[in-house]
C-alpha cells in the first residue's frame, strides 16, 4: 500500500511538472483529484480495509492529496507568472519610435493661429472669454453705442434671423453677430473692473469676394481699469504684434479712425515693403492696416453699468484669417473655408509642433 502511494506520488509529480500550460495543468489536476481521479479512486478503496489499516492509509492519502494540491498550486503560479511575462514582452511599446509615416492629419491654420493668440495674450495676463454666435440687436449694436438707425449699422451687412421681434421690440431682434465686440458687453455686464480679456470666434457678414467671406474669425481684446490710457493700448498691441510676427523691430503706428464704441478710435498699421508687388512684413517704409482699436466709449461703459468717470480702458479687434494669411503667406481668404485636403496638406501644421512657429506648411 505505502509502496503504491509513493509510486503514485512520483507519477503525479511528473505529470504536474510536465504540464507546461494552464490547460494541461488542469487536465493533470482532474486526473489526480477529479471525481474519477487516481487519488479519489484510492480514497474509494478505504471502505474495503480493516479499521486499523484504514487509519494509516487514510492519513497517507490525505497527505498525498495535500502534497499534490500544493504542487499544482506552485506549478500554476509559475505558469501564470510566465504567461504574464510573455504578455508584457509581447505588448511593449517603444515610445521613442518615430510616428507612423501614414499619420496625415494637420492642424488648420485658423486653429494654429488661435493657439498662438491664446499663448501670447495668455502670457500677457489676458483671460479668455466667449459669447454666442446668435446674438440680439442690443448686444451687437445698441450696447456698443450704435444708436437705432445709425448709418454705421449699415456697414455691417448683417444677417438677421426671422423672429418675433415685432412683439419683443427692436432690441431683441436676433442676428448672427457681425463682430466679436459683443463679448465685450457680455464680459462687463453686471461685473466690476478690472477686466483684461480676449475672446475669439466666428463672425458673419453678407459679403463674398477675394477678401470677404460670409463667415470669418475675429479676436477681440478689452482692458479696463482705473488708469488705462492710449499709451497702454499702443504698448500692448505693439508687444503683441512683435511676438506674433516674431520680429522685435516690427514698426507700428496708430492712425485716427472711427468706431461707434471707441473714442478716440484708431487703426494700427505695421511696417512693410511692397517692392515689385511682393509684400514683406517688417521691412521697408510702407504701412499695412492690421487692426481696429480705441479707448472704450463712455456710453459703452455706462450701458454695462460701469462708471466712466472711475474706469476707462481700451479695446481692439482683428481678423484672424487676415493675420494668418500675412504670417503664413496664404494668398486667398476663400480657401480657408473650402475644406480642400490638398490645401490643408500644404498650409496645415504638424499636430505635434508647438503653437508659435516661424514658418507655415509642413
Ligand atoms: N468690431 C470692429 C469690426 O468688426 C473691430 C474693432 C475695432 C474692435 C475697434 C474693437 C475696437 O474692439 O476697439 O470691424
Amino acid at each position: 500500500m505505502t509502496q503504491n502511494i509513493a509510486q503514485l506520488k512520483d507519477e503525479l509529480t511528473q505529470a504536474i511538472a510536465a504540464a507546461n500550460d494552464l490547460q494541461k495543468l488542469e487536465e493533470a489536476r482532474v486526473a489526480a483529484l477529479g471525481k474519477k481521479g487516481r487519488i479519489t479512486d484510492l480514497m474509494k478503496t478505504l471502505g474495503n480495509l480493516a479499521p486499523e489499516e484504514r487509519k494509516d492509509f487514510g492519513a497517507a492519502i490525505n497527505l498525498l492529496k495535500d502534497e499534490v494540491t500544493a504542487l499544482i498550486e506552485k506549478q500554476e503560479a509559475g505558469l501564470k507568472k510566465q504567461a504574464m511575462a510573455e504578455k508584457l514582452s509581447r505588448e511593449t511599446l517603444d515610445i521613442t519610435l518615430p510616428i507612423r509615416p501614414e499619420a496625415k492629419g494637420t492642424i488648420h491654420p485658423i486653429s494654429q493661429t488661435m493657439d498662438e493668440l491664446i499663448s501670447i495674450f495668455g502670457s500677457m495676463g489676458f483671460q479668455l472669454d466667449e459669447g454666442p454666435d446668435i446674438e440680439d440687436d442690443w448686444h451687437n449694436f445698441t450696447a456698443l453705442n450704435f444708436p437705432p438707425g445709425h448709418p454705421a449699422r449699415e456697414m455691417h451687412d448683417t444677417f438677421y434671423l426671422p423672429d418675433d421681434a415685432d412683439e419683443k421690440g427692436e432690441a431683441a431682434k436676433k442676428l448672427l453677430r457681425t463682430h466679436t465686440s459683443t463679448v465685450q458687453i457680455r464680459h462687463m455686464m453686471g461685473k466690476k473692473p478690472p477686466f483684461k480679456m480676449i475672446c475669439m470666434g466666428r463672425v458673419y457678414r453678407s459679403d463674398y469676394d477675394m477678401t470677404h467671406t460670409p463667415v470669418f474669425h475675429q479676436i477681440e481684446g478689452l482692458v479696463i481699469d482705473k488708469n488705462i490710457n492710449m499709451g497702454h493700448l499702443k504698448g500692448c498691441l505693439m508687444d503683441f504684434l512683435r511676438a506674433f510676427f516674431e520680429n522685435d523691430k516690427l514698426g507700428v503706428r496708430l492712425r485716427p479712425s472711427f468706431f461707434p464704441f471707441t473714442e478716440p478710435s484708431a487703426e494700427m498699421d505695421i511696417g512693410c515693403s511692397r517692392k515689385n508687388g511682393e509684400l514683406k512684413i517688417g521691412e521697408g517704409d510702407d504701412w499695412l492696416e492690421i487692426l481696429g482699436c480705441g479707448m472704450v466709449h463712455g456710453n459703452v461703459l455706462k450701458n454695462c453699468g460701469i462708471d466712466p468717470d472711475e474706469y476707462q480702458g481700451f479695446a481692439f479687434g482683428m481678423g484672424i484669417e487676415r493675420i494668418a494669411m500675412l504670417k503664413y503667406g496664404i494668398p486667398d481668404l476663400r480657401t480657408f473655408f473650402e475644406s480642400d485636403t490638398r490645401w490643408l496638406d500644404h498650409y496645415g501644421f504638424n499636430p505635434l509642433d508647438r503653437p508659435n512657429r516661424a514658418t507655415g506648411g509642413k
